[in-house]
């Protein structure tokens, strides 16, 4: 049995609290290890200790051992890359923004694999190509889709051939299709290696097989093969976490909404010269719960930039029935790191836009209470909160605004089974008291049809576009 990584009694903690504690655990080649659980509950610093790249202010404690040697945080640095590559959980702080797609792959051919240039631009294009990624050579990460970004960044993350490989939630917000096509591949990858992924997506946990450990709190709470675990589990917060896929929600009735918020006519819309949609047509009301539903990379987003007037659309129109001011025409990020400034604390950015709007501030700690979130997050920046936190306080920030309109691009793909069923019946509740029409973007088809009043289906734009209305 060759241990590829080994971690005994790790302890990771802050100034104020233990973060994570006392946890072991051993990867073992050819046998994938997957981590589910609660958001917040140490997953991403527990690969942050492996990789020796933990946050300053963060202690950590315990041993950790790469093929069978126990090594200080310096020493394993020595093994990134062609021996230890993580692929972090936001692509987007992994892809260098001035960079051509083709040119962030290709740097790791010729820089830690030694290449010659044209070498390394011929197995640049095969592992593209192999990832659906052909058509994006020449493209910087912001004009990539998040699904894009992701799969750029596995690129670069695994080109090396690292035998051993972190991958941090690296199926969020790819299609069903995406998300198999980077389990197989991170799979044969580690075929000869040893393959550590966090995840939330239960299916993709059931995908890798081998072995899974369900986290919280910073502690492990249950351990041993995919198989027993996801299917008898026995501790009781794993068997919550399996029953909360959404699969077994129960449907939210859906509503007959008669005030139109906006008209859409005939909408059609080109991104770098590719037509993403045409011939679209809708109407939106107050208080209405819209699924929106296509391939990564299909034009989601964009749809949701020319609604909220961020883009202006290349042809046909939308027509508002009211006259709503910009801030409450809102979007949540899909990824939200980018729309939060590092450089000051969360309590902070969140104090301007009170002072802006003139809100009340008595306002947030029911919502944090609301979103299960701790007060004590917001002392520090967007950077020291995990995944699932900040995605959270980004829809605190966005509902102190009583929107009329929220796009909520992929709300959930940060978090946990349970967080995101609570999340999503929480904007459901809030969006019918509010009145606000909300636009849910998603990848999953069952959690749409479970909450929305009607869906769009956004096909490829050779396709016609269907929208359903779910009654
Ligand atoms: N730099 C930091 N300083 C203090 N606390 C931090 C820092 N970074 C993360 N934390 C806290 O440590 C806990 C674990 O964070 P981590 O990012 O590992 O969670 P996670 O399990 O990956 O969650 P998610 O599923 O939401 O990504 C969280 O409560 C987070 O707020
Ligand atoms: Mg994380």
């Amino acid at each position: 049995m060759n241990e590829l990584i080994s971690i005994k009694n790790l302890s990771i903690r802050s100034a104020s609290e233990t973060l994570v504690d006392s946890l072991s655990l051993t990867l073992i080649q050819g046998e994938p290890l997957t981590i589910l659980g609660e958001t917040g509950s140490g997953k991403s610093l527990l690969a942050q200790a492996i990789m020796g790249i933990l946050p300053a202010g963060l202690s950590c404690q315990g041993d950790i051992a790469l093929n069978g040697q126990r090594m200080t945080a310096k020493e394993r640095r020595h093994y990134w890359g062609r021996h230890l590559s993580m692929l972090p959980q936001e692509p987007w702080q992994s892809l260098d923004p001035v960079m051509q797609g083709r040119e962030q792959v290709a740097e790791v051919y010729r820089e830690v694999l030694a290449y010659s240039a044209a070498a390394a631009q011929k197995a640049t294009q095969t592992q593209l190509q192999q990832l659906g990624l052909a058509d994006i050579q020449h493209k910087l990460p912001s004009q990539l889709s998040g699904g894009m970004a992701q799969r750029l960044a596995f690129a670069a993350a695994t080109a090396a051939g690292a035998r051993m490989i972190i991958a941090d939630e690296p199926t969020k917000g790819l299609d069903t299709g995406q998300r198999d096509g980077i389990v197989q591949l991170l799979k044969s990858q580690t075929e000869n290696g040893g393959l550590l992924t966090i995840t939330h997506d239960v299916a993709v946990a059931q995908q890798l097989g081998g072995r899974i450990i369900v986290m919280r709190h910073g502690k492990v709470v249950e351990q041993g093969s995919a198989s027993s675990v996801l299917t008898t589990p026995t501790a009781a917060y794993t068997q919550e976490l399996i029953a909360a896929a959404p699969c077994y929600w129960t449907d939210v009735t859906p509503q007959q909404c008669h005030q139109p918020l906006l008209t859409v006519r005939d909408l059609a819309q080109q991104r770098n010269g590719k037509t993403l949609f045409r011939h679209l047509s809708f109407i939106v009301h107050h208080g209405e719960i819209i699924g929106l539903y296509g391939d990564s990379g299909c034009g989601k987003s964009t749809l949701g930039n020319t609604l909220l007037g961020l883009l202006a659309p290349n042809s046909g129109n939308i027509e508002w029935h009211a006259d709503i001011p910009r801030h409450q025409k809102l979007k949540l990020y899909q990824d939200p790191p980018s729309s939060f400034s590092p450089a000051a604390s969360l309590q902070t950015l969140l104090a301007d836009v009170v002072r802006r709007h003139g809100l009340q501030a008595q306002q947030i700690p029911p919502l944090l209470q609301a979103l299960m979130l701790s007060p004590s997050l917001l002392t520090r920046s967007s950077h020291d909160v995990s995944g699932g936190e900040l995605q959270r306080i980004a829809l605190l920030r966005a509902m102190l605004l009583s929107p009329k309109l929220l796009v909520a691009d992929e709300p959930t793909s940060r978090l946990d089974p349970i967080t995101a069923k609570q999340i999503i019946q929480l904007l459901v509740k809030a969006a019918r008291q509010q009145q606000c029409a909300l636009l849910l973007i998603s990848h999953d088809e069952t959690q749409l049809k479970k909450v929305c009043d009607q869906i769009i289906y956004l096909q490829d734009y050779a396709r016609e576009n269907v929208i359903n209305h779910c009654d």
